[in-house]
């Protein structure tokens, strides 16, 4: 896995049973793909349809979850769903960090971390999301603020790093970033991991951020890209899969 491309599908809230139904049956119908480790990270209460849809296709599809609990374990948190029962319901890997939880949740640095925390001690692996705004970028912001993001990783105690950068602009507004952008921030937050975490760390950096069929190989193509973190584009199955083979 560590040294596969990762193509992971955040469906963010979208879906019902019934669409979800043909999405999977698409995504299950994938050829194996040798070289690409595939995700999907439907809302919380499909992970079960997603579940039974992926161990149909041979539990070759990692399920992920979008979000998970600052809290461990159990107790008094209404609406609450912890690290331990995602892993319970089958997920492995965990998006943390990602814009619209700051947008729109006010999340804080220190309740990325304690998520980082809960997810890796229910043995899942976190996918960390980093990216800037277009007012920072236009500062010269963009590496200060993404450098402050990822100092969320110091003294985490895994030696398995998954990072995807988002620059906020390009979430789901058709602006892609160029691949010179591309290959600027991925060197810098590569470098950055291992300022952070020491040289002996595996390290997968995603690009996310308006990735669709016709511009998946390009930005493949650019150096310390290890993958795609996949919004619009994951809710149709042609699409994804061809994003897949792009990766391949
Ligand atoms: O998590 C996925 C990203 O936010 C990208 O979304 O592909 O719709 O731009 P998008």
């Amino acid at each position: 896995v560590w040294q596969q491309k990762w193509v992971v599908g955040n469906w963010k809230m979208n879906g019902r049973t019934e669409s979800n139904r043909a999405l999977l049956g698409d995504i299950a119908a994938l050829p194996a793909a040798e070289r690409v480790c595939i995700g999907i990270a439907p809302p919380l209460p499909y992970l079960a349809q997603a579940r039974a849809a992926t161990a149909q296709a041979g539990n070759r599809i990692h399920l992920a979850a979008q979000e998970v609990s600052r809290f461990a374990d159990n107790g008094a948190y209404t609406g609450e769903v912890s690290a331990h029962m995602l892993a319970d319901a089958g997920a492995d890997l965990v998006l943390v960090g990602h814009s619209e939880r700051s947008l729109y949740f006010a999340e804080t640095h220190a309740e990325r971390r304690q998520k980082l925390e809960n997810v890796l001690a229910a043995g899942l692996q976190p996918l960390l999301c980093v990216g800037e705004t277009l007012a920072q970028r236009e500062a010269g912001q963009e590496q200060n603020t993404v450098a402050a993001q990822l100092d969320v990783l110091a003294n985490l105690n895994s030696r398995h790093i998954a990072v995807a950068y988002e620059p906020v602009w390009a979430i789901g507004t058709g602006k892609v970033a160029t691949t010179a952008q591309i290959a600027q921030m991925h060197e810098f937050i590569y470098r950055h991991i291992l300022s952070l975490c020491g040289s002996d760390v595996n390290i997968r950096i995603l690009y996310g951020g308006s990735v669709n069929e016709q511009n998946a190989a390009d930005i493949f193509s650019v150096a310390h890209v290890d993958g795609a973190l996949v919004g619009g584009a994951s809710l149709k199955g042609g699409s994804f899969a061809a994003i897949i083979r792009a990766a391949e």
